[in-house]
């Protein structure tokens, strides 16, 4: 195995946004990236040893916190779990995600991507609010009742989901990917005691019927939440519901 196996000159180019001006500013440079070296890294790099910083954001740098999101070679990821090597170009071009309103540099922000998944309650209600002072209490499950939410309990909240919805992208006052999954999450998880209600919240255009299944909200998804496959359940159950109160039979 030779050097080249190791090192490579790559040409990095950051798209960067400027409130000032309210336009993109391009710069190019040329780095030396070894086969371990992150698109994160790189940035770092600049930041470090140029005069001009851009402003990112980033903290765990292992795939964790989600706050490193941005457009990397035309696509949405984690900057810190992006390999400069595997994206096998000798060009790297990275730029703030669009479906968020871009902020500085390349950083985004996130104030209606919380609001939306907060709407969704995304946490579990009890009946019984005094029961979480009741020490000692367990809530058995299942692994049946397990497996039905954790498949889509993994979401880091880092946003890349929305910004590939092309739903998300032009209507503002749909849920998204992100919260919708997480509404079906906590839907899903038998601890939870309000199941119907949400259902009834979601029952809408902005809800679950807004989605248009392109799928990529489950293509850029670095955690393999699969919010796609999450609004499908949910439109499932929504449509039971519905059917069931059609047929006027009561809701086990
Ligand atoms: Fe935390 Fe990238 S810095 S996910």
């Amino acid at each position: 195995m030779n050097d080249s196996n190791y090192t490579r000159k790559i040409r990095f180019v950051i798209e960067a946004y400027s409130p000032e001006t309210e336009s993109f500013v391009n710069s190019s440079r040329t780095i030396e990236a070894t086969n371990l070296t992150t698109v994160l890294d790189a940035i770092i790099k600049v930041n470090e040893t140029e005069k001009h910083k851009v402003a990112a954001r980033y903290s765990c740098r292992m795939g964790i916190c989600g706050s490193c999101a941005m457009v990397i070679n035309g696509r949405p990821k984690l900057a810190c779990e992006t390999n400069i090597f595997k994206e096998q170009s000798n060009t790297i071009t990275v730029g703030p995600m669009q479906g968020h309103p871009i902020l500085k540099g390349l950083v985004t922000d996130f104030d209606d991507f919380f609001s939306h998944h907060k709407s969704v309650k995304p946490w579990i209600v009890r009946e019984d609010p005094a029961e979480k002072y009741s020490v000692g209490k367990e809530f058995m499950q299942t692994d049946e009742q397990r497996d039905k939410f954790l498949p889509f309990a993994e979401c880091i909240k880092c946003g890349l989901c929305v910004d590939a919805c092309p739903v998300s992208n032009i209507k503002k006052d749909y849920k998204g990917p992100q919260a919708l999954a997480q509404a079906y999450r906590y839907y899903a998880d038998s601890k939870d005691q309000v199941g119907g209600s949400r259902l009834d919240y979601l029952d809408s255009m902005e809800g679950a019927w807004g989605c248009e299944f392109s799928g990529s909200c489950s293509k850029v998804c670095p955690k393999s939440v699969d919010p796609a496959f999450a609004i499908q359940l949910l439109k499932g159950e929504i449509a039971k519901r519905r059917l069931k109160e059609a047929l006027g039979r009561k809701e086990d």
